[in-house]
């Protein structure tokens, strides 16, 4: 078997980080069907590099005399894809020195992608819940966060509660019902004993204008317990201060709040939150438990839904 450090490793455009969106540049990409996948793996908030490591796969004599360089390497996945079109030619020259790769390195993950299997990558990715039809869906402008971002800052948010609960157990209290999917991966990441209960609030329209009241309440008395109140989202922080204020009434031993996004421009009133999972900008975001119209929550990212799904409704930010 070969040595991974015979490998050399040229310059490489990479793909951006969450953070910093960053447009994909064509020019640097040997083929458009390059460009295209950077595109796509951007526009799902995949990491990638392009080229970054040549594996020798013949010698003559001491000497190299064949290189296979895969097109693309995920580091999330620890995955080598080169991509390939229908060219028969091509496909199997690119096969012959796949297998030889293979053989070689048989610890290296690779494989030989059609645009037709962008789909089932996307599967193994974590978006295996969505229909997805065309290689960017219709309804939705960007996403935000990726099925992998939204995992690794829940296990973050897990560690940071089970650190500050050490030695004690608590009670998770999520407000239905956005918080499906973020209760029950925060649950699984809390390495503390813990029970978990639910509540949901609703508006009242009364004489004196619209009030927020509680609508299913909480099957556990949280007198004297610490408790941790979950929120998927905060925006005007009415619902968050009305239900804080609730639970205090009950005389829990301690409060604190944990909101997976933080939308900080829509506040209308002041709310200290002490866990939060992401800062969002003021655009209409669904999915990881988040709707409109109680559709898209199963997405299992966050995304920005395109303003002509929801415009006609004029539905606020
Ligand atoms: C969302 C979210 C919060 C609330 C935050 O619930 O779950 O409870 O809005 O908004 P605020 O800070 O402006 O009060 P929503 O009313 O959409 O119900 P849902 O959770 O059932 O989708």
């Amino acid at each position: 078997m070969a040595e991974i450090s015979d490998v050399m490793v040229p310059a490489e455009p990479v793909g951006r980080s969450a953070a910093q969106p960053q447009p994909t540049a064509p020019h640097l990409f040997a083929h458009p069907a390059e460009a295209d996948f950077a595109g796509f793996l951007d526009f799902y908030h995949v990491p990638w590099r392009y080229e970054p490591t040549s594996f020798p796969i013949a010698w003559d004599g001491d000497r190299v005399s064949e290189m296979f360089t895969p097109d693309f390497y995920l580091p999330e996945q620890d995955l080598y894809v080169e991509l390939t079109t229908m060219k028969q030619r091509l496909v199997t020259r690119k096969h012959r020195k796949l297998r030889r790769l293979r053989e070689l390195y048989p610890l290296v993950n690779v494989r030989l992608l059609y645009q037709r299997d962008y789909y089932e990558l996307l599967a193994k990715l974590g978006y295996g819940a969505v229909e997805i039809t065309s290689l960017q869906p219709a309804d939705i402008e960007r996403i935000l966060f990726s099925p992998a971002e939204l995992q690794a800052r829940v296990r973050e948010l897990g560690d940071q509660i089970s650190r500050d609960y050490a030695g004690r157990s608590l009670v998770l209290v999520g407000v239905l019902k956005g918080i499906t999917f973020f209760m029950a991966d925060l649950a699984r990441a809390v390495t503390r004993p813990l029970a978990i209960d639910y509540l949901s609030v609703r508006e009242y329209a009364g004489t004196d204008g619209v009030s927020v009241g509680i609508d299913r309440d909480l099957d556990l008395d949280i007198c004297g317990q610490h408790v941790v109140l979950v929120e998927d989202i905060v925006n005007t922080g009415l619902t968050l201060d009305y239900v804080q204020r609730a639970l205090l009434a009950r005389g829990p031993a301690s409060l604190r709040v944990c909101a997976l996004f933080d939308k900080g421009e829509r506040r209308l009133v002041p709310v200290s939150l002490d866990y939060v999972g992401f800062a969002i900008p003021n655009q209409f975001v669904v999915g990881y438990g988040l709707d409109y119209r109680e559709l898209y929550r199963n997405l299992p990212f966050l995304c920005v839904l395109k303003p002509s799904i929801y415009r006609a409704d004029d539905v606020t930010t």
